[in-house]
This record gives structure tokens, sequence and C-alpha cells, in this order.
């Protein structure tokens, strides 16, 4: 008879089948061969692994048998006397290829890997599926001067914004500063980035004047894995947006740096508008072709002279180029506004803030193919002050008083993604956040600061040829 009825079409029953599990006896032995078997086999993985200690230590070993320890700590002293030698002739190459991938594989082990799995727990990383538990792979560690950064192979499902919100709660697990998370190139791995010590903490000194201005990469300031920030001008515009204080001025003065050797040959023109009565900006007088300071009308005015002029070289270019290439005869335009609420929000006269108001719209949403390009200062990025903000493309974050604020400067999701703006500290004035080009994490920057020392020089040495503004 069968042990079980299936009528055809039906369902099958879920009744409890009758399974018997078979039954192997293991002898001891085999039993015993096996552990043992798998215990080489992790030694010798563990030893592949860290063959960084491992070959050392077994030369060691080697020597030693071989020749005693006299030569064993003859061999240690001449190996530590070459490091040293290596470190003073050559400190770069020495820290790049000799002392960081060292200090690397150590954190990774004493660091990383020893509180991994919990880490990967408490922070909500790790995740059971079917009774198992997973966690992600952490990858390679590579150490810098001012921290670490660890790869991660993502969990099915998991994606770099979950590690973004994650990171900063990871640092303080491994009891580090900061920590903050990137997609990386492979799409399965995403990675972390740990501060020892801030390498922003430092006020960075004016950058290099170039005599001809490279527009698509004019330097601003030292981001924060060392390597120069540089804005690309060419085709942009620029907001830069920051409570009191937060350094809006040191942004403009290295932009009109990075500028100054266009100034000096006719290649730039800086119109500059400081509404606060003049008092950031009235010491570049002798660089700049306008500056408008308190009076509206005379401000709408420039403003419209600037349309002006924008129409006219468009008319002249319409049919013969796409993208206008300044030369000292038709110089590139950059129109810069210290204090934008002031020109859009706080002016009373209702006519003379509409002129302003059509003027700006026109410069911003025309300007760019034209080399007329409009760079603004603003301390509120809130919308009923600013109704141009998507008309720039380019912006930069400084200390901001809202979390909010942050994604109406940045752009929607910027702060989950790692724009603190809010978090800055009042005493770190010049760090902001910017977007680089192909880079979806906002990168942490901090621009160079001008003393007033470095703005008399840089007047003397780089005035325009046919004088300064009125
Ligand atoms: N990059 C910087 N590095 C170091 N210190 C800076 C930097 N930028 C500004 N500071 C310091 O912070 C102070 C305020 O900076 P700044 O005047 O540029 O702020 P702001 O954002 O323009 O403020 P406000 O909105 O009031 O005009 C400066 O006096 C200067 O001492
Ligand atoms: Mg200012």
């Amino acid at each position: 008879m069968p042990l079980i009825n299936v009528i055809p079409g039906d369902k099958i029953p879920t009744a409890p089948l009758n399974v018997r599990v078979p039954m192997w006896r293991v002898p001891g032995w085999l039993m015993l061969l096996v552990w043992i078997g798998r215990g080489l086999a992790r030694v010798v993985v563990l030893a592949v692994r860290y063959w960084w200690l491992t070959v050392p230590a077994g030369l060691a070993v080697w020597v030693r048998a071989e020749y005693g320890t006299v030569v064993l700590v003859a061999a240690v002293l001449v190996l530590t006397g070459g490091c040293v030698t290596w470190w003073q002739l050559h400190p770069a190459s020495w820290l790049r290829f000799g002392w960081y991938p060292l200090v690397g594989r150590w954190r990774r082990v004493w660091v990383y890997r020893r509180r991994w799995a919990s880490a990967m727990a408490t922070c909500g990383l790790a995740t059971v599926f079917d009774g198992d538990r997973y966690i992600p792979r952490l990858g390679k560690v590579r150490s810098d001067s001012f921290g670490d950064e660890v790869t991660v192979r993502l969990l099915p499902g998991q994606i770099p914004d979950d590690w973004a919100t994650a990171a900063p709660r990871l640092a303080y697990t491994f009891r580090l500063r900061d920590g903050r998370a990137y997609a990386a190139a492979k799409p399965d791995r995403v990675t972390l980035r740990f501060l020892r010590r801030d390498p922003l903490a430092a006020l960075v000194a004016p950058l290099p004047v170039a005599g001809v201005p490279d527009f698509t990469a004019l330097p601003l300031g030292i981001r924060e894995d060392g390597d120069v920030y540089q804005l690309r001008l060419t085709g942009s515009q620029l907001l830069i947006a920051g409570a009191t204080n937060s350094g809006k001025g040191s942004v403009i003065w290295s932009l009109i740096r990075a500028l100054a050797g266009g100034i000096r040959s006719g290649l730039v023109e800086l119109w500059v508008f400081d509404p606060k009565g003049g008092m950031e900006l009235a010491a570049g007088t002798p660089l700049f072709a306008r500056f408008a300071y308190e009076d509206p009308d005379r401000m709408a005015g420039v403003l419209e002279e600037a349309v002006k002029r924008m129409r006219h070289r468009a008319a002249r270019l319409r049919g013969t180029s796409r993208q206008h290439v300044p030369t000292p005869a038709d110089p590139l335009i950059v129109i810069l506004i210290d204090e934008l609420a002031a020109l859009t929000a706080y002016i009373t006269d209702r006519k003379v803030k509409e002129r302003i108001k059509e003027a700006l719209g026109l410069l911003l949403s025309q300007g760019r193919a034209v080399g007329v390009h409009v760079i603004a200062a603003l301390q509120d990025p809130r919308k009923e002050v600013l109704p141009f903000r998507n008309l720039f493309p380019t912006r930069i974050g400084l200390r901001l008083v809202e979390k909010e604020e942050v994604d109406m400067v940045l752009g929607d999701g910027a702060r989950d993604r790692g724009a603190l703006c809010d978090q800055i500290p009042e005493t770190a004035p010049g760090i902001g956040y910017v977007a680089l080009d192909g880079v979806r994490e906002p990168v942490r920057v901090r621009f160079s600061y001008l003393t007033d020392h470095d703005i008399t020089q840089l007047v003397r040495d780089y005035a325009r040829p046919g004088g300064g503004a009125l």
C-alpha cells in the first residue's frame, strides 16, 4: 500500500513523512585526522594572509638557527638603519611605500579586525537570514598621516548610503574622531574614511598664483585628502553659502587671488558688489573693473550694464562659437557679490529690487557660455531670500546654522551623504563642503586665508593695467 495517496490535480498533503535519518559510525581516529587537517589548513591560510608577519618571523628564526643570535641582531640593526636612512633621504617615498603600508596592516588587525563582528552587529550592518548571521567582509586598510581608508564588501541588500548613515557611529565604535563612507569603484564595495586627526585643523596659507589662470581649475583651498581644491569656473556660476563669520570672505579672496594673474594681463574683469558698505572688499579696488556698494540704484545700473555686455557678446558669438574664449580684448567677466540677499531681499525700493532681480536672472541663466560668471555669497539660503538658487550649478556650503539648510545649498540628500555643514564648529572658519565632478559624496575643504598683508601685496602685484574701479 502506498504511504501517501496523491490525487491528481490536488494539493500535495503536508502530513509528516516518516523519514529515517541514516546512521553513520565514524571512528575516533578519523575524526581526529579531520580536526588536525582543518587546523593545519587554518594555520596555512593565516600564515599566508599575514605573510608580512610570518615571513620576517620565519626568516629571523632561520637566521638565528643557521648563523646565531649575533648575526640576527646585526641583521635587524642593518635593516633598521636602512629604513632610517631612507626616511631621512626621501621621507615622502619612505612614508608611502614603507611606513604607511605597515601601519595600515597593523591597524587592520589591531583596530578593525578585533572589533569587526561586534561593531557590525551593534551598528546595524550585520544581517540574519534563515538562522545564519552575515557580516560584511573587511577588506584592505590603507593608512596615511591623518586617518585610515577601509574597504568593505557590501552584503546583498546594502547600499553605500546605509554605510554613510552608520559611518559616524562606526568611527566612535573604533574610538576614532570622524567617519564617512564613499561608494567605491566596484559596485559591491564601499570605502570608509576614518580620521585620527583633522587634516584641515591648520590655517591654509594663500596658494601660488598662476600667471595665466586655468579657469577650469582655480586653486582655492586644500581638500581633506590633502589635494588642492580646484574650482571649475568655466561654464558655471558659483554660490557660497555660510552663516556669519563662517569664512565667506576667505573663499572670495582665495578666488580673487586665483584669478589675479588674469586680472593683471587683462584676461579677467572683476565686477564687484559689496552691499555691506564696502567693508570686506574695498581693499581690492585696484583689482576691480567695477566696484559698487551701498547705493542700490548704482548696483542695479552696473548689473544692467553687465547684461548689455553679455547680450552684445552673445550676438557676436552666435553661430561662430558655442563657448567664449577670454582674450584681453574680450575678457572674462566675473561678477562678485558679497551678500546676495542685500540685493535680492533687503532693498526697500521695489522698482530697484525688480531691476536687480531681472538683471541677475538674465546673467545667471545666459552668462555661462559667453564668459560672464556670477559668484555670490549668501548668509541665509532659504528660498524666500534666494529665488535663483537653482541657477547656480556649483555651490559651496560653509558652516550653516540649521540641518535643513545643507540640502537647500548642496542639493537633496547632501547631508545624508556626509555634508555636515551644521556641525562645523565656529572655531573653524573657512571650512566647508563642496561637490566634485563625478563624485557622489561631498568633499570637505578648507579655503586659504589671506591676511590684510597678503591682500595689500596681492593688490600691489596684480593691479589692473588700466587702473582700478572708481
Ligand atoms: N579660511 C580661513 N581660515 C582661517 N580663518 C578664517 C578663514 N576665513 C575666515 N577666517 C576667520 O574668520 C573670520 C570671519 O571670516 P569672514 O569675514 O570671511 O566671514 P563671513 O562668512 O564673510 O562673515 P559675514 O557673513 O559676517 O561677512 C575672519 O575674521 C577670520 O579671522
Ligand atoms: Mg563677509
